[in-house]
Formats: C-alpha cells, sequence, structure tokens
C-alpha cells in the first residue's frame, strides 16, 4: 500500500508537535540531511502539516518543531482542500532569478511580528517528495517567498536576520517579547 502523507486541511484542538520560538538554539543549528525516506519521514512530514494548518501556518521547516533534519512543508492555499499541499525533503535552490522583492514576513516561531524582508522573485528548488522521488521545482510570487524563507530555517537562518529596518526590527521584537540579541544579522 501506499503511504499517503497528506492530510485533511483542519485546525486540531492540540497540534501533534510542539512549536520553538525565536531565542531556542534548535532553530539555529544547520539541519541535518535525510538519508532514509520512510514511514518515519512520512510521520513527520503528516504531523507536521497538521501542526501548521492548526497554528493557521503556510509554511513550517522540521527545526521549527525541535528535528534537526531537512524538511519543510508548504501550503499557500490551506483554505483550498484542492490545493495541493508540498514536502519538500533535502531542499535546494539551484537558480534565483527576477527582480530583488520586498514582501512582509511572519514566522510560526516568531508569533505576531511581521516584517518587510528582500529576496529575489522566483527560485527552482530541487527536493526529493515523501515518496523519495526526485523532483524539480519553478515558483514565484508567495510560494518562492515561502519555500526561500523555510529553506533559511534548515540553515539556522530566521527572516528577522534579514530585515534591513533594524530600528522597526527591534521595537517589533521588544513589543513581541523576544530578545533583541536572538537576531543574528547576516
Ligand atoms: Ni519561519
Amino acid at each position: 500500500m501506499t503511504a499517503h502523507v497528506l492530510v485533511e486541511k483542519k485546525k486540531l484542538e492540540k497540534a501533534p508537535l510542539d512549536l520553538h520560538y525565536l531565542g531556542d538554539r534548535v532553530l539555529r543549528q544547520p539541519a541535518k540531511r535525510v538519508t532514509k525516506i520512510d514511514d518515519e519521514i512520512r510521520l513527520l512530514a503528516r504531523q507536521m502539516l497538521q501542526t501548521m494548518y492548526s497554528e493557521d501556518g503556510i509554511g513550517l521547516a522540521a527545526p521549527q518543531v525541535g528535528v534537526n533534519k531537512q524538511l519543510i512543508v508548504v501550503d499557500c492555499a490551506p483554505d483550498k482542500p484542492e490545493a495541493p499541499t508540498l514536502v519538500l525533503i533535502n531542499p535546494t535552490i539551484t537558480k534565483t532569478g527576477g527582480k530583488a522583492c520586498v514582501i512582509q514576513e511572519g514566522c510560526l516561531s516568531i508569533p505576531q511580528v511581521y516584517l518587510d524582508v528582500t529576496r529575489p522573485e522566483t527560485i527552482e528548488v530541487a527536493f526529493k517528495d515523501e515518496q523519495g522521488r526526485p523532483q524539480k521545482l519553478a515558483a514565484d510570487g508567495l510560494l518562492a517567498r515561502v519555500i526561500q524563507h523555510e529553506i533559511d530555517h534548515l540553515n539556522g537562518v530566521m527572516f528577522v536576520d534579514r530585515v534591513e529596518n533594524t530600528l522597526s526590527r527591534n521595537q517589533e521584537l521588544s513589543k513581541y517579547g523576544f530578545a533583541v540579541g536572538a537576531v543574528k544579522p547576516l
């Protein structure tokens, strides 16, 4: 029987996995490549998706749930049951293009903080899916943005590290109880 990784897009009363927040060391460790794509990984992906939907996110990286593995899940249309869910294992950005875009980002690991970040408009990404099949994807718009944000997590980078307006960054972080010293400017 084929293992199904997809989950129903709905909020659970309690998310299966606990989130880690800015200031937690696990978010700063580079994640390890996944060497075996098995039922354990598929269970992790499923639980990450359930956690993402429960917390109203559109992307989640394994370090955010305390797992030091190169795995991210993305769904830019959580309100559309028919829209596909992405599971990216060992993702690598192979190409960036377009213009440098400024978009406001947020992160489930830094609740309530939203700040402008500049990133390339388009990307190409190579990864393995939850069945271990090699895949390539070209993305732009919100999808490109989310994938870049999540891959940053796998390298121990948080979006606030990329914020150019340090004054408003520090204000926002302080306002919501985060230590400004937790930022590691790139
Ligand atoms: Ni994030």
